[in-house]
Parts: structure tokens; C-alpha cells; sequence
């Protein structure tokens, strides 16, 4: 199954299941990093960072949390995190949280958050792969964040 054919099924269901969790996260990576200026996050699924920033713009591969997203008026479009639809350092941050331990070609993702973003701030799932961001992310600041580690470049 697909990741969007994977995320479109649970959807529904994420709330109940990760929202929670996933709250916690973006309190203490705000509590780690001043996130501010214009701000792009990638795979935003219910877009739930959406609720601390002011100048937001979420994308996701799933269709469905982007319909959840947009009845919720956010600011928010479907693409692919290895083909992001912006222009060069358009963003002051990019945000990608628990969403890399998810995509095949990391590689490509990695580039193009660089590409669109002028700084960084990406967490993975520790049974992700960890190693290989660390390597595409050299010498950016590295948190234990419980489940994830989080990368500030
Ligand atoms: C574990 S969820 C995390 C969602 C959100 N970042 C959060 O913290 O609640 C992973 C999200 O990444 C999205 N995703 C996975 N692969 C993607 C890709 N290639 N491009 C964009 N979004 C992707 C999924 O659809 C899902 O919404």
C-alpha cells in the first residue's frame, strides 16, 4: 500500500491515535526552537503546528488530512515532500515532524526542504532512519526528543 493510500485509510482514526503524542512533540521542539517568520510544514498531516504559528503553510501527501485541513481554513496544499511546489529559500523554516522514517527516497525530500527552506527543523522516528538523516543533515544539532530525534539546521 502506498504511504498516501496508508494515510487516506487511517485518517480518521489519527486523532484518536497520535494527536496527542504528536502535541507533545511540537511543545518541546518549541520549547527547544524559536520557529518564527514564514513557515512550510511538510507532511502536516492534521496540521496540528498550525496552532503555534502565525504565517503557516502545511503540505501532505494524503489527500484526506489536506481536505481536513482546508474545512479547518488552514493554509494548507496536496504535494509530494520530494517535489515541493515553491520557490528557492521562499521559507524561513521548514518543519517536518515524524514524517522521513515514511518516504522511500530521503535523499530527495532532504533536498528539497533545503532547496525551499533557510533553516531546518526535522524529526524522525528513532526506528526510522536515523542514521541516514543525520548523514544528509551533516552538522546540524541533534535532540532526543523520546521518540523521535530532531534535527536543527
Ligand atoms: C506520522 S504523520 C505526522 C503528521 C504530522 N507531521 C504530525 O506531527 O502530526 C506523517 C505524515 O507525513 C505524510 N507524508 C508521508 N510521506 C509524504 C510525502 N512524500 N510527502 C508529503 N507528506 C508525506 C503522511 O501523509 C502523514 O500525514
Amino acid at each position: 500500500m502506498s504511504v498516501e493510500k496508508y494515510y487516506n485509510a487511517i485518517s480518521k482514526g489519527y486523532g484518536n491515535l497520535y494527536e496527542e503524542e504528536q502535541k507533545q512533540k511540537i511543545e518541546t521542539i518549541l520549547n527547544i526552537v524559536d520557529i518564527k517568520g514564514k513557515v512550510l510544514d511538510v507532511g502536516c498531516g492534521t496540521c496540528l503546528l498550525a496552532n503555534y504559528i502565525e504565517d503557516y503553510k502545511g503540505v501532505d501527501v494524503s489527500s484526506k488530512f489536506v481536505e481536513h485541513c482546508k474545512k479547518k481554513g488552514l493554509n494548507v496544499i496536496k504535494a509530494d515532500a520530494k517535489n515541493l511546489p515553491f520557490k528557492d529559500k521562499e521559507f524561513d523554516w521548514v518543519v517536518s515532524i515524524t514524517v522521513l522514517q515514511d518516504i522511500d527516497e530521503i535523499e530527495k525530500a532532504v533536498k528539497e526542504m533545503k532547496r525551499v527552506g533557510k533553516k531546518l527543523c526535522i524529526s524522525v522516528l528513532k526506528k526510522g532512519n536515523v542514521r541516514k538523516v543525520r548523514e544528509l543533515l551533516r552538522g546540524a544539532k541533534e535532540y532526543d526528543i523520546g521518540k523521535d530525534i530532531l534535527f536543527i539546521k
